[in-house]
């Protein structure tokens, strides 16, 4: 510790999150010293346009630079606060702060998805702290839960929504029959989507934060690469109403889960996709940007997270969390719990993960149609659970759920269809989870 009186903080970043962070900061700086024993002090905050407007923030504007690498280095800074973003140069700022002793706040969930390893050796190497409450799923107490309070117990499963803007996407069109499209535009009028909503209606957002949560219920190094993405621009208007008629709504969900593999050796699935689920499941009713996410452990049983998981200040809630834990550390000299990645559990590839499907085919209407598609089931092993058919002559339709099977032996069974004559079109393919299987 550089200075007896006050824990000195570098911040890498001022906009949506950094600047609820100097906010709070400020707001609170009373109770925040008496929770810490000491008062909390801004060193500096690194930015890349210092000239920018930014409307009546409490600092003092000398306090901004343009050289975070320096401002990392200077010998009166303790913990440094990351809400920049990206891989490179948050990467190596948060290398070069851990090494040398410093602890680190980040919110950077991209860069824990693919490097995550990097920050922690260089953590184990400095014997300093790293934080990342904010890293997903915004202002939800969740990955200390996982880190700390569940260390006695074994996590069998995580489910989650853990992205606020196809949640919003998804709840808008369960409630007004809206398409897609409309539906972004929708969340982009209200500020919920960004100028590029790729990351989020791409899946990459939640697939980062579903290696991060793999990683930590699982005590194994989980990527962003070794995380199975599908995105949510395929839902379709029809896709909704099919859900609705079966008592579902569709979600896009992350998903981990402890399974055995081929060999019977222990394995993780870790995947991102739309999926039915019923309305009767807990994830079902989060609505709007609401994220949730549902724990299973062996002794606790289900546990269900819920809250705000993006915007400003419900993010710098979870990002001033980490700052008094990493300044109480600072003035006992204690740390954080390391990383805890024994167990290295296989990853295994989404063919193996078992799953369910729910297909919408259009065929042709003769005799022999239902028994030549049920045999492309049976021939692929698949069971199927229910069937209905609507429509007559040229226009029929079979909407097929089955049993719970490999993803392999179901993204079989619809390329075989794919191929039959009497399938004119395979209107929609969606997995199904959290029902009997
Ligand atoms: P913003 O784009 O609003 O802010 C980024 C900040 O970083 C800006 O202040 C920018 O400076 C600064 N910056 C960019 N490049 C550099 C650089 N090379 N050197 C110094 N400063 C730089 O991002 P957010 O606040 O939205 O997000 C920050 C982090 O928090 C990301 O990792 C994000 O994934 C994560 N997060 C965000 C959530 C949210 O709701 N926004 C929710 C959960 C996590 P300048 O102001 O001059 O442009
Ligand atoms: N774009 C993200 C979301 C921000 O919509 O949830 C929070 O990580």
């Amino acid at each position: 510790m550089s200075s007896a009186k006050s824990v000195r903080l570098a911040l890498l970043g001022c906009g949506t999150v950094g600047t609820e962070v100097v906010r709070l900061l400020h707001e609170q700086a009373e109770d925040l010293t008496a929770r810490i024993g000491a008062p909390l002090e801004i060193a500096g905050i690194a930015v890349r346009r210092p000239g920018r407007e930014r409307g009546d923030l409490p600092v003092d504007p000398s306090l901004l630079t343009t050289d975070a690498l320096g401002l990392i280095k200077r010998d009166d800074v303790d913990v440094v606060i990351e809400v920049v973003g990206g891989i490179e140069p948050a990467r190596t700022w948060l290398v070069e702060a851990l090494r040398a002793g410093k602890s680190v706040v980040t919110a950077n969930k991209a860069l824990l998805a693919e490097d995550g390893g990097a920050l922690h050796d260089a953590a184990a190497e400095g014997n300093a702290d790293l934080y990342y409450e904010a890293s997903v799923a915004g202002a939800i107490p969740l990955l200390r839960p996982l880190r700390e309070s569940l260390h006695g117990d074994r996590v069998t499963a995580v489910t989650g929504i853990v992205n606020g803007t196809t949640n919003f996407i998804l709840s808008s069109m369960a409630a007004t029959g809206a398409g897609f499209n409309e539906a972004l535009e929708e969340a982009t009028e209200l500020g919920y989507a960004e100028a590029d909503p790729t990351a989020d209606v791409e899946g990459f957002d939640a697939a980062a934060k579903a290696a991060i949560l793999a990683s930590l219920a699982f005590h194994t190094r989980v990527t962003a690469a070794d995380v199975f993405r599908e995105g949510m621009t395929a839902v379709t208007a029809g896709d909704m109403a099919s859900a609705r008629e079966m008592g579902c709504t569709i979600k896009l969900l992350c998903i981990a889960q402890r399974g055995i593999g081929p060999d019977g050796d222990e394995t993780v699935s870790v995947r991102v996709h739309p999926a039915m689920i019923p309305l009767t499941h807990p994830l079902a009713g989060v609505g709007d940007a609401f994220n949730a996410v549902f724990v299973e452990a062996e002794a606790a049983g289900p546990l269900m997270f819920y809250g705000r998981g993006a915007g400003g200040r419900p993010t710098a809630s979870a990002v001033l969390g980490d700052i008094v834990a990493a300044a109480r550390n600072k003035l006992t000299g204690t740390r954080a719990p390391s990383e805890s990645n024994y167990a290295q559990l296989r990853v295994r590839p989404i063919g193996e993960s078992l799953t369910r499907y729910h297909i919408s085919l259009d065929v042709a209407e003769k005799p022999g149609v239902l028994a030549t598609v049920a045999g492309v089931f049976a021939q692929h092993e698949v069971s199927i659970a229910t069937v209905r058919q609507s429509g007559r002559e040229d226009d029929a339709k079979l909407v097929i759920v089955t049993h719970s099977a490999p993803d392999a032996a179901l993204a079989a069974t619809v390329e075989a269809l794919s191929r039959l004559d009497i399938v004119r079109s395979i209107a929609s393919v969606l997995r199904v989870e959290g029902g009997a299987g």
